[in-house]
């Protein structure tokens, strides 16, 4: 099984952030592995897919923050990403029943890739802004 693997080279600043990818990458490990082994019950790896919307959520909610800090650009639309990140993880959840089929796991595999090549990419985007707007002041200056 191929892990999914995290930059560790985030600044302190940001490290709450580190720490949800962590607990995110986790969490996406552990229903990867359970789709693929039948002797784990869907109900179970619902209530997974529950706790990494919730995971989702809660970064979803502190990028904003610092997004709303920092005076970025376009925080609508960063809103907008995640709602409609969070509403596939959703959906996801509601159509499938049959955990264990391969248009289940190719249904999660889109949501990991999703996850890893959009909102991964946007956050670390938003770390490099956030590390060098707070660089030669430790904090972040609201107005
Ligand atoms: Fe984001």
């Amino acid at each position: 099984m191929i892990s999914v693997e995290w930059d560790t080279m985030l600044n302190p600043s940001v490290q709450i952030m580190n720490i949800q990818h962590s607990k995110i990458a986790e969490c996406i490990n552990t229903i990867n592995d359970e789709i693929v082994d039948m002797q784990h019950s869907c109900t179970h790896i619902n209530g997974l897919l529950d706790q990494f919307e919730q995971l989702c959520q809660m970064l979803f909610m502190y990028e904003e923050q610092l997004l709303e800090e920092v005076n970025f650009p376009s925080v609508a639309e960063q809103k907008h990403l995640h709602d409609l990140y969070l509403k596939s993880i959703e959906q996801f959840k509601a159509e499938n029943y049959q955990c264990h089929t391969a248009s289940f796991f190719n249904g999660f595999i889109k949501l990991r890739v999703d996850f890893l090549s959009n909102m991964n990419k946007e956050t670390m985007i938003l770390c490099d802004m956030f590390m060098n707007n707070s660089r030669g002041d430790t904090t972040v200056t609201s107005h």
